[in-house]
Parts: C-alpha cells; sequence; structure tokens
C-alpha cells in the first residue's frame, strides 16, 4: 500500500489522520478539506452524498489504496454509496464509534453530532443493532463545529455551549458519550470539563484508526511510504493551515488548493 487518502469537511479529520500518522509512521497520506463546503453538518443527506462521492472520486484519481472518510456525516449519509463503487477499501467512522462505545460497558450511551448525522439515526441503528438493550439518547450540537474550526477547544465560550448542549444528557445519566464527529475531540477539554470524570468519553477518531490498523492490518502493515502529508484543500484558510500544524506538530509536505471537479489548480 503506498498512499491513503482521507476526507473531511475542514480541520475534523484530523484528529483521525493524527491518530493514523502516529500509528504509521511510515506510511503517505493526502488529506482533502473540502472547506469550501464546509459544514456539511447543516446539508441535506442528498448534498452531503454529493460532496462525499465528488470528494471520494477525487481522491481514487490520486491513486489511494484505502479511502478513510474521516467525517461522521458523510459516513452517516454516504457510505454504502461511497463504499458501492469503489475498487479499494472504504473506512468510515460511525461503525467503529459505535463498537467502542459498546465495549466501554455502559448502558446508557449518548451521542452527540451535527444535526446531519443525529438527524441520519446512522449511531443510534448500529448501536442498537449490535445491542437491542441499551438505551441510546442524542444530541445534535451544531455550534461544535464553528468553535472547533475557530481553535477554541479549551475556552469558556466553548464550555458555556457544551453545558446548554449536554445537559438533558447528563440529567439522564449518560454513561459512555459518542463524539460522534471528527471535530469533537479538538474541544474535548472542554467537553470533558463540563461531563465530568465519570463519563466515558468514545473519540470516534481514534475509534476509527483502530479498525483501521486491526482489519487492514495487513496491508497497512506493508506500507513502505516515507512519512508524507500530502494537504489538498478545496479553499484556502489560513487558520486551517496553523489548526493543522497545532493538530499534527508538523507542516505538510505538499499544500494545494484544488477544484474537485477539475483536478489541482494552484500550490499554496
Ligand atoms: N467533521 C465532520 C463530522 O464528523 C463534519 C462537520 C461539518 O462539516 O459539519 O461530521
Amino acid at each position: 500500500m503506498s498512499l491513503i487518502g482521507v476526507f473531511d469537511s475542514g480541520v475534523g479529520g484530523l484528529t483521525v489522520l493524527r491518530e493514523m500518522r502516529r500509528r504509521l509512521p511510515r506510511a503517505d497520506f493526502l488529506y482533502l478539506g473540502d472547506t469550501a463546503r464546509l459544514p456539511y453538518g447543516s446539508k441535506s443527506p442528498e448534498t452531503v452524498r454529493r460532496y462525499a462521492l465528488n470528494a471520494a472520486s477525487y481522491l481514487r484519481h490520486h491513486e489511494i489504496d484505502l479511502l478513510v472518510v474521516a467525517c461522521n456525516t458523510a459516513s452517516a449519509s454516504a457510505l454504502p454509496d461511497l463504499a458501492k463503487c469503489s475498487p479499494i477499501p472504504v473506512l468510515g467512522v460511525v461503525e467503529p464509534g459505535a463498537r467502542a462505545a459498546i465495549r466501554s460497558g455502559a448502558r446508557r450511551i449518548g451521542v452527540i453530532g451535527t444535526e446531519g448525522t443525529i438527524r441520519s439515526g446512522a449511531y443510534q441503528n448500529t448501536l442498537q443493532h449490535m445491542r437491542v438493550d441499551l438505551r441510546i439518547r442524542s444530541r445534535a450540537c451544531p455550534l461544535f463545529v464553528p468553535l472547533a474550526e475557530e481553535g477554541w477547544g479549551n475556552h469558556e465560550i466553548t464550555r458555556q455551549v457544551a453545558r446548554i448542549y449536554l445537559k438533558d444528557l447528563l440529567d439522564w445519566g449518560v454513561e459512555t458519550l459518542i463524539l460522534g464527529c471528527t471535530h469533537y475531540p479538538l474541544l474535548q477539554e472542554s467537553i470533558r470539563a463540563v461531563a465530568g470524570p465519570s463519563v466515558k468519553l468514545v473519540d470516534s477518531a481514534t475509534a476509527l484508526s483502530d479498525v483501521a490498523i486491526e482489519e487492514h492490518g495487513a496491508l497497512l502493515g506493508r506500507t513502505q511510504g516515507k512519512g508524507l502529508l500530502r494537504l489538498h484543500l478545496t479553499d484556502a484558510s489560513e487558520r486551517f493551515l496553523r489548526i493543522a500544524e497545532e493538530i499534527l506538530d508538523s507542516e505538510a509536505d505538499e499544500f494545494r488548493v484544488v477544484d474537485l471537479d477539475s483536478g489541482p489548480t494552484s500550490p499554496g
């Protein structure tokens, strides 16, 4: 395997990329941030499906060997379509997140995510399908994505917003809380401060990279790249690059602003 393609609407998928690079330091990655069309979470499922198919076909055009859909909203709306037309393995975030929550042993599971992810019922259905005796509650948290994009992971405003969003789940006695959006691990300090120490947080980014290694370990083990990171964005963003450097603790080896319909347009 030579190149792993990863995509999300913005900085959220970098939490998946960080985890995968840590576990596979010699693999080469191409990350696509569809920043021109962010956020996905408030769009209709049909629109998200179209964006996701478009992003996947762009990455496949670059001859990736594994496609990682590092976006819960896209995974919830488009994973079957993405897998159906794909000659290479495709991994999404929802099932790994659900499996990790079940492994926590909790019976009361809370799911937070974008409006699109929560409305799709993808986590609720997957969890219930895996275990019928679970009690599940969910909550869309639409302000979390802009707060993560702003880099306000540990900020009083984020804690205030989290108090409002999480109140009902905490009053209900949630035991395990699935961070069902790859942007949310970037707010983990604030979410942890509000949820308290007894609530287990399941980070779908870590869960996804665990599954990538478990299920594609043999393929990934053969990865003999140079540890290169190529970063392609659909809209130039200084803020994205600053946050990306903080998250990944390194600079990209290649940066491009691209048009998904016509390929790379200009070097950054
Ligand atoms: N990070 C994405 C997710 O996991 C999408 C956020 C957005 O664009 O709304 O759902």
